[in-house]
């Protein structure tokens, strides 16, 4: 991490869970750091934002969002583009970090069956979203090895469940951000593994103690991870300038169970 610098972080996705975790650490620990967190609701934006603003340290950081829904593949690059440079407005300069974390949830598992559809809106927004960086990233980002781009992905990419073999396209996250790492050197890129971390995604399990002690099971720290444990896997890419093209696994140790 450059010292004596502004740090500008957008968080795609920053609306809640790890995302806005990540939002908080950076505000906390990173000098100098501005944030805006973009995501398709305005209002859990606004209530973000402001509790953010409650819980910086002093020091005039900016901290602001951005609306704006990436899920639709047809006008996906004008609307990334459009956060982008919002963004940019927003900081009045370039962006050094971004942090992309946007990603809905589908119905339970359990009464899932894979579809194609699934699979469709899963890539759409983890995969195909910061696939759009490989055009866009030099336009709006500044171009140093102290810049750095991190994606999320999770453990059922390289352990698939049946319930959640739709899930598996987002395996490709791992070639995109190793291609972004190759394409937009020295800005960095690196891609996180995430096992089950307790946020909104996961509350759609709330109250199924059987599924809850299964996400346990499948970890050798027997826990489900925390937004803010999760964010430190985030902070460490962003910090660590000299860590690209690599996957960072925060999961509790799943993928050795
Ligand atoms: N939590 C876990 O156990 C876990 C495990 C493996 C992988 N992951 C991955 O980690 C990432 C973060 O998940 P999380 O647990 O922090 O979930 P979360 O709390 O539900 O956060 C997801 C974020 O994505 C945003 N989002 C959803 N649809 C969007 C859209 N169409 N356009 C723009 N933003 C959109 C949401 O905001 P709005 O609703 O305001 O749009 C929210 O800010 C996701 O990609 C998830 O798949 C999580």
């Amino acid at each position: 991490m450059a010292q004596n610098k502004q740090n500008n972080v957008l968080v795609v996705g920053g609306s809640s869970g790890i995302g806005l975790a990540t939002a908080r650490l950076a505000l906390r620990q990173l000098p100098g750091t501005n944030v805006i967190i973009s995501s398709s609701n305005k209002d859990k934006l606004t209530k973000a934002a402001e509790e953010l603003k409650s819980d910086a340290p002093s020091g005039g950081h900016i901290i602001d969002y951005v609306v704006g829904d990436i899920s639709h593949l047809d006008t996906q690059f004008d609307d990334v583009e459009a956060i982008l440079k919002a963004s940019t407005e927003k900081f009045g300069g370039k962006i050094d970090h971004i942090v992309w974390t946007a990603g809905s949830a589908s119905t339970p598992p359990q009464e899932d069956k894979p579809s194609h559809k699934t699979a469709l809106q899963s890539a759409t927004t983890r995969v195909f979203g910061p696939a759009t960086l490989f055009q866009l990233g030099k336009m709006y980002m500044t171009d140093t090895r102290h810049s750095s781009i991190t994606i999320s992905s999770g453990v059922a990419i390289y352990r698939p469940v049946a319930a959640l073999a739709p899930y598996t396209a987002g395996a490709s996250i791992e070639p995109l951000s190793r291609g972004l790492a190759v394409s937009l050197a020295p800005i960095r890129s690196n891609f996180v593994v995430l096992g089950a971390v307790q946020t909104p995604l996961l509350e759609r399990f709330a109250g199924n103690e059987e599924m809850m002690e299964w996400f346990k099971s499948r970890s050798l720290t027997k826990t489900i991870g925390q937004a803010d444990e999760a964010a430190e896997a985030y902070l460490f890419s962003m910090r660590c300038a000299y860590v690209t093209g690599t996957r960072i696994d925060c999961d509790g140790g799943n993928l050795l169970v």
